[in-house]
């Protein structure tokens, strides 16, 4: 056959023959080393304990020292954690890193040897409570009637705790959002009818399930999803065992944005009336949350952060006044794990003005609340060691069992009945540090700074400092002194000036 061509290359290195053409080429192409990229150092970002730290006072120059959060008591440090756990899907940690997408593929190829051979137990499934499309994912079941189901998570528990020689265990909740449960009188409305009605294979959740036998084994359980595990019968439980238990849903990326906003809106004086939220996520828990029952749970724990600032201001809102809180969430699969997060608050100003502000939010969603799991572990085991007396109860006592200290890392904190519940942020935080202060004998944290705020230096510390502040005057002709001068600049009254005499 011949060669036929519509072009003819001239070129040394093309020889047209009648049979073929003949080319000699060089092949180039790009060579990209995975070498080169910056070097990360592994850190603990976004975690209280680890990445903050607190004032501990002012040096001899009056300048404030701050200490990592850390170092203020003693602490376990997150590396000396060993962890375990259950999931209904049996992939290895190796495998799941790789389906969550989370991680750049460089650094999942170096964590791939050390989570190839940690695979989760068998878990609870109870098709009812998540979404229908987790399903596929249920491979990895413990089977039985509920009470059998129970003894299991307890052996699971023992056989942790022995084989790794462990102190102590802690159990966190982060799987699957549920549908909230039911609370009902004879179920799970007290500790004996919630433990008979897991002999009774009646309704209880997963989630409870694994709350009541980590408390039977004396394991603190923290809930860091949204639904109700914590019903009335697993908190009289956890009372009677004195063990400690905490929740609910990790506070990671819009409500926590949102705990401090909406605290700096009316702690400024502006009336926020329409709060509007709006998430789209594509990771697994995106699409758990897209059926509405698992949705209604988000969406409970999402809207209750504001209500404390509100009630904390009666100048702005009159009683059972309250703003617009709308809180949408759609699974978008194409965003993945990084959560876009939608804000608007719009508030009054004085003369009938309004101040609108829109945030766009883009969360690493599983990055932020990686740290927040080791916080929650670490200041639960911190509190699990400290303990108290007063002069009217010397013998010592540790905190209630349900552990509201731990707010500050919560969406919707559990907190003992009666007590306030605090959802601004530096309120919680403050809470933490100065119980942290007051357990090595330093004041609270009061951020007065005084003595930077005098005419005169020389505070003396511990020296009482006696205030005065007299009445403002009223609107009126102000009272003149003799002199004709009602005070200095600053309306501090002045010396009386000499009599003069008179004609
Ligand atoms: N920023 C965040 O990631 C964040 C913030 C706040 C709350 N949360 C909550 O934490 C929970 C987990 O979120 P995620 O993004 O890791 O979800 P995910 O879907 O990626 O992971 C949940 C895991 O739980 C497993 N699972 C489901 N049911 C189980 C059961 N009965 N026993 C044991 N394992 C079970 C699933 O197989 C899955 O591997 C959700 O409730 C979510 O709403 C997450």
């Amino acid at each position: 056959m011949e060669a036929t061509a519509d072009f003819v290359v001239e070129s040394p290195d093309v020889v047209y023959g009648p049979d073929a053409i003949e080319a000699q080429y060089e092949y180039r192409t790009t060579c990209v080393s995975r070498e080169g990229s910056v070097l990360k150092e592994a850190n603990y970002y976004g975690s209280l304990t680890q990445a903050g730290t607190v004032s501990l006072g002012l040096d001899a120059d009056g300048q404030e020292v701050f200490v990592p959060f850390s170092a203020l008591l003693p602490m376990v440090a997150p590396d000396d954690l060993v962890f375990d756990g259950w999931d209904i899907s049996s992939l290895n940690l190796a495998e799941a890193m790789r389906r969550a997408q989370v991680l750049d593929w460089e650094l999942q190829e170096q964590l791939w040897p050390h989570l190839e051979a940690l695979r989760p137990r068998p878990s609870v499934y109870i098709p009812e409570f998540i979404a229908a499309n987790q399903s596929a994912r249920a491979d990895n079941l413990i089977l039985g009637t509920r009470a059998q189901q129970l003894e299991q998570i307890r052996r699971d528990i023992r056989d942790f705790r022995s084989s790794a020689g462990l102190d102590k265990v802690i159990v966190l909740w982060t799987a699957n959002t549920e549908r909230f449960c039911e609370v009902v009188p004879g179920l799970n409305d007290t500790a004996e009818n919630l433990l008979r009605t897991i002999q009774l294979g009646l309704e209880v959740s997963p989630s409870t399930l694994f709350a009541v036998a980590s408390i039977l084994e004396g394991c603190a359980f923290l809930n860091g999803s949204p639904q109700n595990t914590l019903v009335p019968g697993a908190l009289e439980l956890a009372r009677q065992r004195r063990v400690f238990v905490g929740g609910d849903d990790f506070k990671s990326g819009q409500t926590k944005v949102k705990s401090v906003l909406v605290d700096f809106l009316i702690g400024s004086g502006l009336k926020t009336m329409s709060i509007v939220s709006y998430n789209h996520l594509g990771n697994n828990d995106g699409q758990n949350l897209s059926a509405p029952p698992q949705f209604r749970s988000k969406e409970v724990s999402k809207s209750s952060v504001v209500d404390d600032m509100v009630q904390s201001n009666p100048v702005l809102y009159a009683p059972g006044q309250e703003p617009d809180h709308c809180v949408v969430i759609k699974y978008v699969p194409y965003v993945g794990d990084s959560k876009r997060a939608l804000d608007e608050y719009t508030s009054e100003l004085m003369l009938g003005g309004t101040n609108t502000l829109v945030l766009h939010n883009t969360c690493e969603d599983s990055l932020l609340a990686a740290p927040i799991m080791l916080d929650l572990v670490l200041l639960t085991e911190l509190c699990q060691r400290v303990s108290f007396c007063t002069d009217a109860d010397p013998e010592p006592q540790g905190f209630h069992s349900v552990l509201s200290l731990l707010s500050f890392l919560f969406k919707a904190p559990l907190v003992p009945p009666g007590s306030p519940v605090v959802n601004a942020l530096f309120r919680q935080r403050s809470c933490i540090e100065n119980i942290l202060r007051a357990c090595v004998g330093l004041p609270p944290q009061n951020h007065m700074l005084l003595e930077h705020k005098m005419e005169r230096p020389g505070l003396k510390r511990g020296a009482p400092v006696v205030a005065s502040c007299p009445l403002p005057c009223k609107k009126g002709p102000a009272p003149t002194a003799p002199n004709g001068c009602t005070g200095d600049a600053n309306g501090h009254s002045q010396a009386e000036a000499p009599q003069m005499p008179t004609t």
